[in-house]
């Protein structure tokens, strides 16, 4: 066979399948799009997914891509065999609902005999074990031996990738010869030996597998072919190692340059290093140029480990500097042709690499040293397993990935408690998590060293809100560092700014920050010490210090506080052109919802004066006077009549905000250029904030929408539940608070008269006791004092009389006694008569002599107590 390049292989495969019709397509980003159920690409197909379902169409029914993959759940392999990689390319030929399984096998046939010129002796085929159609196209229309075509179950021939498309497959071998083999006579593919190497495979893509595991066929059957470049390039280059791939073995060469080490093709130890940073290498480079970042989880993670693994392995062949870029250049000549985004991105991929390798090689030797530390400790004592605290320690400290120092320990024999280590990342996290919360911009304020060596910022705000600036601290926490990456909210400080900072009671401006490869978003801006820290959260990319960002204030939020501002500005004239000039300015606040101004007076502001003030503010808002701002010193602008904090220190040059010749205040604020831009002004509350100092809130322009909206959005509830206009809700609740009296009063007159004839028949049912009667009566609904108005009317129609009365209402009972003067005389309470009365319906009360009240929880007891009254009295 000829001997073939890696970059010359894939040209022919495109080739060829251009030629079927075919539409080559660039490789797809490692990054996948849409598709969350992958972290990463590692399959041609994977990008293409919705081609296959059909839930996006393609740009033709025939496609062919060469794919850069990655996959790294064989990491620990990697480095140790010949095959294992995390980065390689993968050819595929894609039929959307076009050809399928005939003109898929054929064309591959095709190529491989006839383009490749493989010998035909050398190859064989594995088919799903039920798929007949497979088999018989094999040896019947393409003519391979029966014997050379193996079924195989779906472990071997089924594929599926996360959630989407899959189905069976079947799979071209190519037969390196008994040498290679394992010598047992049925050796053949699927056999675990080192033979028949797996080339090309060929998906019938028939079925979607959704996030329960369902399998649902696909309304068209697609096929997805899948050819590793570098194997196929092993087998033309007739070696068995990817490492000994020519566009592979230019970079190994570039390791065993720069570390003076031999490679012995797998047969020195130092082998591993060499071919684990030769991988390393490739992945890295392609992941960069994709713009992932090294970070501590997804994406990054993976990039992270990568990279701390071959630096790691650089150091065990001796490499004691900073090697990686030069390699990642070596990645760069042999694939940048195919892949132009490494040469475009060479600079960017040089810099981020060059961080993270210097970032770790500041921890790499302490951490050999505390891990050569544990190890001699462990031997010591005889322990096989590290302690969860000490591989954190690596971790957190040093920067070595639990997994990393897991596979530096295993030539010791010595494991790590993964679970101790997981506990123990997961205290950290909750401790991290807890001071995400506190450490907020107060820390950069109480530690102003944090901006020490730094000038004043240059704030520009004031006429732009867009500006260039460059990076000249990045605060990590309470510390500088170089760099910061997706994901960390840090504190940026700028050569210059259109950042308003917190200050004078405004709030700060929000917006954002760019660069040439990131963007963070900037939620408030702190000054210390006069140096303007934007708080932002980077949310692609890193920030470097000496970046240049465009850095763009978010003009809503300015514009709405700007509005509020300068009505503060406004309300505070009024407050002391209708309260009088003792008014003074105690507090404020102003943000893009509304402001807070808290002054001196000595009682409430009555609604008809705070309708005053609201007018004269609209009214200087109407009249669309220019606001203007001037530069002076204190006395001078004090002679002018500006107002000025009382308390508050002024530098040498002040700032004086004039609206018309309304109001003339000293502020550093953001304003709005005319006071017609203010639009409306709104009082929301006024009350006492303590003694003599009131706070009234308010809202300006379309602020003022918001409780209109709320008030009518009550309205027209109330209008559905009336059943009325708007309009003529007034009239409708008058009339039903109207109908509600006379209701009421005619209830009360039905409850009267309904006592007046209860009293009646009360009487006649009367038992006498001690030359008097006891007349008793229960009921149903009848509150306390409608007893004790029965109680009054039974003592005032019968002389000599004890009235024991009950009613039962919501499950509980009430009972009232009353006595007449008379009988009190002989000796009856009403206080022990009503007790004995609630005691037998497992209550209690008592009272005066002559009228009493208590109450029981037990409605059913109410004849238990009656006739407890009867004994208690002795009466027959
Ligand atoms: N998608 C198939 C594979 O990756 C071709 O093997």
């Amino acid at each position: 066979m000829q001997k073939i390049g890696l970059n010359e292989l894939r040209t022919m495969f495109r080739d060829f399948f251009v030629d079927k019709g075919h539409l080559a397509h660039k490789s797809y980003s490692l990054i996948p799009e849409k598709d969350t159920s992958l972290l990463l690409i590692g399959a041609g197909m994977a990008p293409l997914k919705p081609y296959f379902t059909g839930a996006e169409t393609p740009p033709r029914v025939r496609m062919t891509t060469c794919q850069k993959c990655i996959r790294t759940g064989d990491l620990d392999n990697v480095g140790r065999t010949a095959r294992h990689a995390t980065f390689f390319e993968m050819l595929g030929n894609f039929s959307f609902g076009d050809y399928f399984k005939k003109e898929s096998l054929t064309g591959g046939w095709e190529f491989v005999t006839e383009v490749l010129g493989m010998p035909e002796d050398r190859l064989w085929a594995s088919v799903y074990l039920e798929d007949d159609e497979a088999y018989d196209i094999w040896v019947n229309d393409i003519g391979l031996p029966a014997s050379r075509v193996v079924k195989l179950g779906k472990e071997d021939n089924f594929w599926e990738i996360g959630v989407g498309p899959c189905g069976p497959c079947s799979e071209l071998y190519y037969d390196r010869g008994p040498e290679h083999g394992c010598g047992e006579p049925d050796c053949k593919p699927g056999c675990d030996c080192d033979r028949f190497v797996e080339f090309w495979n060929h998906v019938f893509t028939q079925f979607n597998r959704d996030e329960e595991g369902t399998y649902t066929p696909l309304a068209n059957p697609n096929i997805d072919t899948g050819l590793g470049l570098e194997r196929l390039a092993c087998i033309m280059q007739d070696t068995d190692s990817i490492f000994e791939v020519d566009t592979i073995k230019h970079i190994l060469d570039g390791i065993v340059k720069i570390s003076g080490v031999e490679y012995e093709d797998g047969a020195a130890p130092t082998d591993v290093s060499i071919r684990i940073i030769t991988d390393h290498i490739r992945s890295v480079t392609f992941l960069i140029a994709d713009g992932v970042m090294p970070s501590s989880d997804g994406r990054g993670y993976i990039l992270r480990r990568l990279l701390r693994r071959a630096a790691v392995h650089g150091r065990k062949l001796g490499v004691d500097r900073i090697f990686l870029t030069e390699l990642a250049d070596l990645v760069i000549e042999v694939s940048g042709g195919e892949y132009e985004e490494l040469v475009e991105k060479r600079e960017y991929i040089h810099k981020i690499i060059k961080l993270e390798e210097e970032r770790f090689a500041l921890t790499i030797d302490r951490g050999s040293d505390l891990l050569s530390e544990y190890i001699s400790d462990m031997k010591e004592f005889e322990q096989g397993v590290l302690s969860g605290d000490r591989v954190f320690r690596l971790h957190d400290e040093m920067g070595f990935s639990p997994e990393l120092t897991k596979e530096l320990l295993a030539e010791h024999d010595i494991e790590i408690d993964e679970d101790g280590y997981l506990a123990e990342l997961k205290i950290q996290q909750e401790r991290s998590r807890q001071s995400r919360k506190t450490v907020n911009v107060e820390a950069w304020t109480d530690n102003d060293s944090i901006v020490s060596g730094l000038d004043k910022t240059e704030f520009i705000g004031y006429d732009t809100l867009q500006s260039r600036a460059r990076v000249l601290r990045v605060i990590s926490g309470t510390k500088a560092v170089d760099i910061a990456c997706a994901g960390e909210t840090v504190g940026i400080v700028l050569d210059r700014t259109p950042f308003y900072a917190e200050s004078g009671g405004q709030a700060s401006d929000v917006g954002d920050l760019v660069g040439e490869n990131s963007f963070a978003h900037v939620d408030m801006a702190r000054k210390v010490n006069g140096v303007f820290i934007h708080h932002a959260e980077i949310e692609t990319g890193a920030i470097n210090v000496g970046d240049e960002l465009l850095c763009t204030v978010e003009a809503t939020t300015r514009n709405r506080t700007a509005r509020n501002h300068t009505a503060t500005h406004l309300l505070h004239k009024a407050l002391r052109e209708v309260l009088g000039g003792h008014v003074q300015q105690a507090g404020s606040s102003v943000d893009a919802e509304q402001l807070r101004f808290d002054f001196t007076h000595y009682e409430g502001v009555n609604g008809y004066k705070l309708g005053e003030i609201e007018v004269i503010v609209n009214r200087v808002i109407d009249e669309f006077m220019p606001v203007t701002t001037t530069e002076t010193d204190i006395e001078e602008a004090k002679k002018k009549g500006a107002t000025a904090l009382f308390d508050e220190k002024y530098g040498d040059k002040v700032r004086v905000v004039e609206v018309g010749d309304f109001s003339m205040e000293l502020c550093g604020g953001t304003h709005v250029r005319n006071s017609g831009e203010v639009g409306a002004f709104k009082i929301l509350s006024e009350n006492s904030i303590g003694s003599g100092t009131r706070r009234i809130e308010a809202i300006t322009g379309t602020g003022v929408l918001n409780p209109l909206t709320r008030a009518e959005d009550i309205l027209a509830e109330l209008s559905k539940v009336f059943k009325s206009a708007p309009d003529t809700i007034l009239d409708k609740v008058g009339d039903v608070l109207t109908d509600m009296k006379s209701l009421r009063d005619e209830l009360d007159g039905i409850r009267k008269e309904g006592i007046g004839s209860s009293v009646d028949s009360l009487l006649a049912s009367a038992t006498d006791v001690d030359g008097g009667k006891l007349v008793t009566g229960s009921f149903e609904g009848l509150t306390a004092e409608d007893l004790r108005a029965m109680a009054d009317d039974i003592r005032a129609a019968a002389k000599d009389v004890i009235a024991a009365l009950a009613s039962v209402t919501n499950g509980k009972v009430v009972f009232i006694v009353a006595v007449s003067d008379t009988m009190q005389e002989k000796g009856h309470q009403a206080g022990a008569i009503v007790k004995a009365m609630a005691e037998a319906a497992g209550g209690g009360g008592g009272g005066k002599a002559d009228m009493a009240q208590a109450g029981a929880k037990n409605p059913s007891k109410v004849g238990e107590a009656m006739a407890a009254v009867k004994e208690f009295l002795g009466a027959a």
